[in-house]
């Protein structure tokens, strides 16, 4: 098969986000509840979503692997690890904790790669309306609207996204900026979320250790293209992904402006876990 244009892949992976928006907005009272077996939560409606896209992206591109973060539940679902030039990386909803609640912050985030490397993210938060989209060398836009990382001046103005996890490395990074640098930070309970807002400089950076890849492909990409950096907490790439390695695997980030980057790495290295 020919290479898709990048823009047909981002004009399909938008459309597919808007409709797990319309998906799980049409079931909000009356949410099916289920759980992993690591007693996770998870709802029907994940499930819904993530069959939906895979199903669509199973017709568009045959021959495109996909990651995504449930587990396949029919034996015919398109869920696909095949070694292929372009994989679709899905997590059908982020914040799924948010969405049984009742709390406003829960989102679809779709990435396309390019041998491992992001070249279409889209995220798109459902019950706020905000949807965010790139492509590579094409800068990020949030409902349609240029938008670049930020890092206000005086640092005591910036907003740090700050994980759920309570590892060791979270919990003292967490206290060091909370406590001791004396930094605002804020938990919105969503990863992909905390990337884009990232993304547009609503905050300043997002950090976090036990991120999926199916967390922050998209994320990674918004990120970049709006001007900021994206690398793992010590400073090394994340990108390209390997594909080989456990989809479930912990990936740690540190996503924010340039010079916010510079500055919040020297605070995590100089952290005692
Ligand atoms: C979760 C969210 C949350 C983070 C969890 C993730 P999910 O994703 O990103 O912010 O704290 O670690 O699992 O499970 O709602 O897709
Ligand atoms: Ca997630
Ligand atoms: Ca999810």
């Amino acid at each position: 098969m020919s290479d898709p244009p990048a823009e047909s892949l981002l004009d399909l992976a938008i459309s597919l986000a808007r409709q797990a928006g319309d998906i799980a907005r049409a079931v909000e009272g009356r949410i099916e509840v289920l759980r992993k077996p690591d007693d996770s939560l998870v709802t029907e409606t994940d499930h819904t979503i993530q069959e939906h896209i895979l199903a669509a992206v199973a017709e568009a591109y045959p021959d495109h692997a996909v990651i995504a973060e449930e587990p396949a539940r029919t034996s015919d679902a398109h869920r696909k690890l095949d070694p292929s030039r372009y994989t679709w990386v899905i997590d059908p909803l982020d914040g799924t904790r948010n969405f049984v609640a009742g709390v406003p912050c829960f989102a679809t985030a779709i990435a396309v790669l390019d041998h491992g490397r992001p070249m279409v993210g889209v995220v798109a938060e459902h019950r706020v309306g905000h949807l965010y989209a790139a492509r590579l060398g094409m800068g990020t836009t949030m409902n349609g609207r240029p938008v670049r990382c930020d890092e206000p001046d005086p640092a005591a103005d910036w907003l740090l996204a700050i994980p759920s996890s309570k590892d060791a490395l979270a919990v003292a990074v967490i206290r060091r900026w909370a406590a001791e640098d004396g930094f605002v930070t804020r938990n919105l309970g969503s990863m992909a979320f905390h990337l884009a807002l990232t993304a547009s400089g609503a905050l300043t950076a997002a950090f976090g250790t036990r991120l999926k890849i199916w967390d922050l492909a998209a994320g990674w990409l918004l990120v970049t293209e709006a001007g900021g950096r994206i690398t793992d907490p010590f400073g090394n790439p994340l990108v390209p992904f390997d594909l080989s390695a456990d989809p479930n695997r912990d990936i740690p980030i540190l996503a924010a402006a340039p010079n916010a980057h510079a500055r919040l790495l020297e605070t995590i290295r100089s952290t005692q876990a």
